[in-house]
C-alpha cells in the first residue's frame, strides 16, 4: 500500500468546530497509574494511538489485563507491588519516549530483568537522563551506551533519593515521581518547570505529594509505598494535535476553526502565548477546571498580519512539541523571530532543529543559526509553486503533520512520505483535515 500523500492544492477558507483526540501525555499516564491503583479504573477518551497502545500492552505484560467497553477503557491494577514478579519480561516502547522513560520508574521494585527495547527512532535517544536517577533508587540498570535497549532489574530494598532536575524534562520528572511511589521513605525533587500532568494524577488520587512552586524550580516530596485506588477520567483533547488546527487556521485566509474540549493547562499552552505576541489573537471559550487540568475550547481566526517575536526562553517548555509549526508562522510573519536554547528540539523523535531548519531553507525562508538559536527571517508573501518531496525525516509523525500544514497554506506540490507515522500520536489527523476541506489524495 502506498505510504505517502500528495497535495497540490491549497486548503480553501472554512469555518468549522473539530475535536481532536486525548492528550497523549495524559493518556499514558493514566494507563500507568491505573496499573498501579487497586481495583478497576475507567479511562474516558484515552487516545487510541499506537503509543498508548504499546502502554497498555507493556502493562499487560505484567499481568494487568485491561479491555475497552463501550466509549471507555477499564484497566484492572493490582497496586504498587502487583505487577507479575515471577518471570523476565520484554519490553517494546515502539516510538514512545515517554512510555520508554515513565515505565522504567515502575520498575524499580520488579525484581525479575526487564529489558526494554524501541523502534529506530527511540532507539537512538537517550536514557542515561532517566537510567542515572533511577540506579540512585537502588535498581541495577544497564544500556546500550546509554541507548536502548536497557535492561532493568529493580530491588525490594529501595532507598529514597533527592534529584535535582535541570533541563526541564517532565518524562525525567515523571520517571522519578513513578519510582518513588515505589520507595519507603520521602523522595524529594526540585525540577526545572515542565509539564505537571504526573503531579497533578498524584494529587487527584490522594498520593501523599507536597508542592512548592516558584518562579523557575518546582519542589516536591513524595511520601512512597502508599496503595492508591482505581479512577475515572475523562481524558481532554491534546493542545500539541489542535497546534496543527490552529496554525492551518492562522495561516489560511477568511476561516475559523473552533477545537473543543482542549487541555489547556498552562504548562502547555506556550504555543497560544506564542501565537499571540505574533498577532494572532487566539482566544479560549467555555473554560473549566478538571481534576486539576484546565480545559476549554480554543477559538481560531486567520490573520493577515503576523509579525516576527523575540521568543522568551520560558516558553521553550510549554512549547517544546510545537516549535515545527510555530516556526511555519515564523515564516509567514512579517520580521525576524528569534528563539533561544532550542538544543531539546533534537533530542526528540527526529532532530527536529535540523530538519525545521532544512525544510525553512527548502521552503526559501532565510534561517541563521548560532548554536541552538534561530532566527527565521519571515515572508508575509511567501509563495510556493515547486514541487517538494518530504521524505527520510525518520517517520517522526510531528514533521509528517507540519508538511501537511506547510503545503495546505504555501502552495506547490507535495509528496510526503510516511503518512503512517501519525499512528504513533493522531491517527485522526488527515481524517479531520479532509473535513476542514484539504485535498489530499
Ligand atoms: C512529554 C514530555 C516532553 C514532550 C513529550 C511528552 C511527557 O518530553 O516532548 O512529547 O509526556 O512527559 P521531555 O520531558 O523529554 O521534554
Amino acid at each position: 500500500m502506498k505510504n505517502y500523500i500528495k497535495i497540490k492544492n491549497k486548503i480553501t477558507s472554512f469555518d468549522k468546530k473539530i475535536e481532536v483526540s486525548g492528550d497523549k501525555s495524559i493518556s499514558i499516564r493514566c494507563v500507568l497509574l491505573a496499573s498501579q491503583a487497586i481495583g478497576k479504573s475507567k479511562i474516558y477518551n484515552l487516545l487510541e494511538s499506537e503509543d498508548v497502545t504499546d502502554a497498555l500492552k507493556s502493562v499487560e505484560k505484567f499481568g494487568i489485563k485491561y479491555k475497552k467497553i463501550k466509549n471507555y477503557h477499564e484497566i484492572n491494577g493490582l497496586g504498587i507491588n502487583g505487577f507479575d514478579n515471577s518471570k523476565n519480561v520484554k519490553l517494546n516502547a515502539g516510538n514512545s519516549g515517554t512510555l520508554a522513560r515513565l515505565i522504567l520508574g515502575l520498575l524499580v521494585n520488579f525484581t525479575k530483568k526487564v529489558t526494554l527495547k524501541g523502534d529506530k527512532s527511540l532507539s537512538r535517544r537517550d536514557f542515561s537522563r532517566v537510567t542515572e536517577p533511577l540506579k540512585l533508587f537502588g535498581a541495577q540498570i544497564t544500556s546500550n551506551k546509554n541507548k536502548l535497549p536497557v535492561s532493568i532489574t529493580g530491588t525490594k530494598l529501595l532507598r529514597p533519593i533527592k534529584y535535582y532536575e535541570k533541563i526541564g524534562s517532565a518524562q525525567c520528572k515523571s520517571a522519578v515521581m513513578l519510582a518513588s511511589l515505589k520507595s519507603p521513605g520521602i523522595t524529594k525533587i526540585k525540577a526545572k518547570k515542565s509539564r505537571n500532568h504526573t503531579e497533578l494524577l498524584f494529587k487527584s488520587l490522594k498520593i501523599p505529594i507536597k508542592i512548592l512552586k516558584t518562579k523557575t524550580f518546582d519542589y516536591f516530596e513524595v511520601k512512597g509505598e502508599t496503595n492508591f485506588n482505581s479512577f475515572e477520567y475523562s481524558v481532554p483533547g491534546d493542545i500539541s494535535s489542535s497546534s496543527f488546527f490552529i496554525v492551518l487556521t492562522l495561516l489560511s485566509k477568511n476561516s475559523k476553526l473552533i477545537v473543543k474540549n482542549v487541555n489547556i493547562n498552562n504548562t502547555r499552552t506556550g504555543i497560544i502565548k506564542i501565537l499571540n505576541m505574533m498577532n494572532a489573537k487566539i482566544k479560549f471559550r467555555n473554560k473549566k477546571i478538571y481534576k486539576g487540568e484546565k480545559i476549554s475550547d480554543i477559538l481560531i481566526k486567520s490573520t493577515s498580519n503576523l509579525k516576527g517575536l523575540k521568543c522568551p526562553e520560558t516558553l521553550n517548555s510549554s512549547a517544546i512539541d510545537e516549535f515545527l509549526v510555530i516556526f511555519l508562522v515564523a515564516a509567514k510573519a512579517k520580521g525576524i523571530s528569534t528563539f533561544k536554547n532550542l538544543g531539546e528540539l533534537n533530542k526528540k523523535e527526529s532532530p527536529r532543529l535540523n530538519i525545521g531548519i532544512k525544510f525553512l531553507k527548502m521552503i526559501g525562508i532565510k534561517v541563521i543559526r548560532r548554536n541552538n538559536d534561530l532566527k527565521i527571517f519571515g515572508n508575509p508573501n511567501i509563495k510556493l509553486d515547486k514541487i517538494y518531496n518530504i521524505k527520510n525525516f525518520k517517520k517522526d509523525h510531528r514533521i509528517f503533520m507540519m508538511s501537511c500544514i506547510a503545503a495546505l497554506t504555501f502552495g506547490g506540490e507535495w509528496n510526503i512520505y510516511d503518512k503512517d507515522s501519525i499512528n504513533s500520536s493522531f491517527p485522526n489527523f488527515l481524517k479531520i483535515t479532509k473535513r476542514l476541506g484539504a485535498k489530499i489524495y
